[in-house]
């Protein structure tokens, strides 16, 4: 697992490396949070808890997760209705309120690209090595 957190005063951000398909959208949203030429690269105390959530839920790949540190405040909720979106050689866009069981090994989930082509590293997650990596836009 590569996943990382990003501790704010009230929002921890958590970023897994191997999921995230670079669409960019955190970078483009609020750059002042997500940068890359910074270390680290998510300052979640550069902007406001409530702008970051929703930046956060916009990442298709899943690769992106919050919490809020006010725990009276809702969890984030998957999509409704569960969609699942496709085109030509991109991966499964998936949204909603999701339990992935991969080998046995079940995950709850809100936002995911599973791999459709088979060459993935990390199954059942999209990793971008197969034909989907022209896909590095948004899926909708
Ligand atoms: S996949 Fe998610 S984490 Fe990766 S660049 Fe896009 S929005 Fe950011
Ligand atoms: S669909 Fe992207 S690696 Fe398979």
């Amino acid at each position: 697992m590569t996943v990382k957190e990003y501790y704010g005063a009230d929002i921890t951000v958590r970023f897994d490396l191997a999921r995230c398909l670079h669409a960019g959208v955190c970078l483009r949203s609020i750059p002042e949070v997500f940068d890359t030429k910074r270390r680290p690269w998510i300052l979640p105390d550069a902007g406001q808890a409530s702008h970051i959530a929703t930046v956060v839920r916009r990442c298709p790949s899943g690769a992106l997760h919050y919490e809020l540190t006010d725990r009276a405040a809702p969890a984030e909720a998957g999509h409704t209705p569960l969609t699942i979106r496709t085109a030509d050689g991109s991966p499964l866009w998936v949204e909603g309120d999701l339990v992935i069981v991969h080998n046995g090994a079940a995950a709850t989930e809100t936002r995911a690209a599973l791999c459709r082509c088979g060459s993935t590293a990390n199954l059942p997650f999209c990793d971008a090595s197969g034909p989907c990596t022209k896909w590095r836009h948004q899926p909708h």
